[in-house]
């Protein structure tokens, strides 16, 4: 199956947003990836609910919300109605993650937890089965354009046995630090979702880069 991506606007130019989000609607990208950041569960603060309500506005592209915030639980409703179609939520940022997928899923929004590098996927085994999605990090949360952590291919690997072995159709979604040469080893290791900001902003012709992405 070919890769899916999701480029990442952290890494989009801010003054000419509207055009990046043109770009991703031309594009073969199947989601648009937002990385909100509350300078609290990460170092950094990033953007809300007014520019994805914005780019709701024109996006042709299923929104796919990360939360690195503290407290997610607050915020499902307001971001799914500003348009989210995924929210992930970090696993290390709930004290009851079961009660929090359920709430996602009441308000129609797939639900994706998301785990930081230093995080077992193992926490995940009683709960495979009521997600849509699994969101690996392959940087410390908080700032696009750092280097992959190799150790995410090991636990590829391990997610990809646990959600065959639980029978779900649980998607496996990677971020930080890709490009042709990670992405290609993680969707051979079982990963289905490519996210990558630096790596198609950064870039001459990011719909190329993007079409390369999915034909890895
Ligand atoms: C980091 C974000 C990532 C980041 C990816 O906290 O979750 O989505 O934007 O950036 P790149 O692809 O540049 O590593
Ligand atoms: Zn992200």
């Amino acid at each position: 199956m070919r890769a899916l991506v999701a480029p990442s606007i952290l890494s989009a130019d801010f003054n000419n947003l509207g055009k990046d989000i043109e770009m991703i609607n031309q594009s073969e990208a199947d989601y648009i990836h937002f990385d909100v950041m509350d300078g609290v569960f990460v170092p950094n603060i990033s953007f809300g609910i007014p520019v994805i309500e914005h780019v709701k506005k024109i996006a042709k592209k299923p929104l796919d919300v990360h939360l690195m915030i503290v407290d997610p639980d607050k915020f499902i409703e307001p971001f799914v109605n500003a348009g989210a179609s995924i929210i992930t939520v970090h696993y290390e940022a709930c004290r009851h993650l079961h009660r929090t997928v359920q709430l996602i899923k009441s308000f129609g929004a797939k639900a994706s937890v998301c785990l930081n590098p230093h995080t077992p996927v193992a926490v995940l085994e009683d709960i495979i089965g009521d997600l849509d999605m699994v969101l690996l990090m392959s940087v410390n949360p908080g700032f696009g354009g750092q280097k992959f952590i190799e150790n995410t291919y090991r636990k590829v690997t391990q997610l990809r046995k646990m959600i065959d072995d639980a029978n779900s159709d649980c998607k496996i979604e990677i971020d930080g630090g890709v490009n042709y040469e990670t992405g290609k080893k993680l969707l051979d290791k079982g990963a289905d979702v490519l996210v990558a900001g630096s790596f198609v902003f950064s870039a001459e012709n990011p719909k190329e880069i993007i079409s390369g992405l999915k034909s890895l």
